[in-house]
């Protein structure tokens, strides 16, 4: 039997997922993540007009729309999932069927790209086991994945968001994030649900590491 106070929070977390959803559905948007990036964009400003960018773990595909209309007809999306994404009507945006872990990835990105991107963005996501320790640990490899294509394809300056749970894991991570970008947050979106553990790492201006030459 559930306490008055469980009972309440139920019906907030309830009320609030539904306000989302709802607000998705008049807007257009393909899920109410949608709403988590423009909560993140509103904040730190990391996307601008005219921007080359890579959304990763991109289906259904709200981020992408997100990111297209504020980068506009001079930008450009890179949307890329394992899984397929409905096309979009957006002339902006490149569909790439693919797993971040594929070695082909780079090459592919590549050769969409006449040079490198201003922005990555990786909401990438695997499924949970329910074992804390071990979603913590896969969702940071997930993150780890996606900041190792961007220090390949990201252009100094640029921006890099990723998806993560916090937990010791995250503090190997976040040191590397903060040798290589002049600033990083942790920030959870008012849009995400109560009962989700994900936070977002927001990285701005990269400035690369130059490894000594032995
Ligand atoms: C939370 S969803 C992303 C939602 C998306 N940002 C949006 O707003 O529509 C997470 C996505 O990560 C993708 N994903 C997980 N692991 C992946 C991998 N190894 N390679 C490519 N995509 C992956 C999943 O297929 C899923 O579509």
């Amino acid at each position: 039997m559930l306490s008055y106070s469980q009972r309440t929070y139920c019906k907030l977390s309830y009320n609030k997922k539904d306000h989302y959803y709802r607000e998705a559905k008049r807007d257009g948007f393909r899920a109410r993540s949608a709403y988590k990036l423009q909560q993140i964009q509103k904040k730190f400003y990391i996307l601008r007009r005219g921007n080359t960018v890579i959304d990763f773990g991109a289906a259904p595909g709200a981020w992408t729309q997100v990111a297209s209309k504020i980068v506009g007809n001079k930008g450009q999306i890179i949307a890329v999932d394992k899984n397929p994404i409905r096309s979009f009507v957006n002339e902006n945006i490149v569909i790439l069927l693919m797993d971040i872990r594929s070695p082909k990835l780079i090459e592919f990105v590549e050769d969409e790209l006449s040079g490198k991107v201003d922005v990555i963005l990786s909401d990438l996501a695997g499924n949970t086991s329910g074992n804390w320790h071990l979603d913590v640990e896969r969702q940071v490899h997930l993150a780890t994945i996606a900041f190792e294509s961007a220090s390949k394809l990201l252009l100094p300056g640029g921006n890099f968001v990723s998806k993560v749970f916090r937990g010791p894991p995250m503090k190997e991570l976040e040191s590397i994030l903060r040798k290589n970008f002049t600033k990083v947050k942790l920030w959870r979106p008012p849009a995400t649900r109560k009962s989700s553990a994900e936070e977002y790492v927001i990285c701005m201006n990269y400035q690369p590491v130059v490894e000594d030459i032995e």
